[in-house]
């Protein structure tokens, strides 16, 4: 009987050539300072799928991915901690940011490798990760968050400097990220247009309020969008690749080009000179420390921003959920239900 108490059902990766496996895993083992969230809900990141096809940086075998998660605690490891049992809570899915905001430390790790994550009946994270779940979201919504929008408030808000009026361009509008950069920045009162590969994401990202939007796969994209929308001050680009070097051209002079992902290739020959002349800056970022993430917390409540949940599967289902990812079909998160 005590047995069964100390095992839980997780998706594992076990190897590179072989989806996720649901089975069953020893249940985590606190230490001081630790708490136990019994999952209600995650979601996924295109890092879940970089690192099942093997393209991510230290994977490790076997490993629990998922750094996103919304849940109940059900233990502590201190008895300082102890007012969290029973709160239902969101992750913080990065730790060991360290002291300067600007960046973080060699010690910063994400929820979900190295450390087994939260696609898993149970999650072991740092008691100071975990925050209360925004009441007024459900559970599959509230996991929407962590990771994604984090990182989106920290692009628009704290590297970009993004302010009311502001014109921004969201490149890739229908990623988890994407939507996010949409809604706070639309909440923010700026004027945002979006690209995307489907027309129907065009519409969907008018319906969270972009102005409009043109299709990154036609040829003279970037013309419709000068002719659509003048310059941008402000761009949010996770897609990089061949398109990145039309950018430059549809920004204002001063414009800030905020970039943490690659899905589309990496950075392509640039006009160095439009950089210069036109004072255009490429501002890399990666996530964001706590402060960013009690930022973002209050910046989604207090504008009742509600996470675009594409698709929802079993938590057991998450070998299906990560394989939705691999054609980009989506528009906001893929999540997992308990
Ligand atoms: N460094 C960090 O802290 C950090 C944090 C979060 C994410 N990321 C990275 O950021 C990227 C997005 O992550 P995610 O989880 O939001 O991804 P996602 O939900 O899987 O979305 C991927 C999206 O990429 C867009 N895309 C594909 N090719 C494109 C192109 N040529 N031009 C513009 N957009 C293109 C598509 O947009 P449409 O569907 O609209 O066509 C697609 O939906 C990934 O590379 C991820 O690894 C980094």
């Amino acid at each position: 009987m005590t047995f069964l108490l100390l095992i839980m059902k997780a998706n594992v990766l076990e190897s590179a050539d072989k989806p996720l496996v649901w089975k069953e895993v020893p249940k985590p083992v606190l230490q001081p300072g630790d708490a136990l969230v019994q999952i209600k809900a995650a979601a996924l990141n295109r890092r879940d799928y970089w690192i099942t096809i093997g393209k991510y940086a230290g994977i490790k075998y076997p490993t629990i991915l998922g750094s996103d998660g919304a849940g109940i605690v059900t233990e502590v490891g201190s008895d300082a901690d102890k007012h969290w049992i029973g709160q239902e809570v969101i992750i913080n899915p990065g730790y060991g940011w360290g002291d300067n905001p600007n960046f973080q430390s060699d010690d910063f790790k994400i929820l979900g490798l190295p450390e087994d994550g939260t696609f898993a009946e149970y999650v072991k994270v740092g008691a100071g990760q975990l925050h209360p779940k925004p009441t007024y979201l459900n559970w599959e919504q509230a996991a929407s968050l962590p990771l994604a929008a984090l990182t989106t408030y920290r692009a628009l808000f704290v590297k970009a400097n993004t302010k009311p009026g502001d014109k921004v361009l969201v490149t890739g509008a229908g990623s988890g990220t994407g939507t996010f950069a949409v809604q706070l920045a639309v909440a923010a009162g700026c004027k945002v247009y979006v690209t995307s590969g489907s027309a129907d994401k065009i519409e969907a990202a008018k319906k969270l309020g972009a102005i409009d939007g043109v299709n990154y796969k036609d040829e003279d994209w970037a013309e419709q969008l000068t002719k659509l929308a003048g310059g941008f001050d402000v761009i949010i680009d996770s897609a990089l690749g061949e398109g990145f070097a039309k950018l430059p051209d549809v920004c204002n002079p001063g414009a800030r080009m905020v970039i943490f992902g690659g899905t589309a290739g990496n950075l392509p020959p640039l006009n160095g000179r439009k950089l210069f002349w036109r004072q255009l800056q490429i501002i890399g970022t990666m996530m964001g420390n706590n402060d960013d993430f009690k930022a973002m917390l209050d910046f989604v409540i207090e504008h009742k921003i509600v996470p675009v949940v594409d698709e929802v599967f079993l938590l057991s289902e998450a070998a299906k959920a990560v394989q939705k990812m691999e054609n980009s079909s989506q528009f906001g998160k893929i999540v997992l239900k308990a």
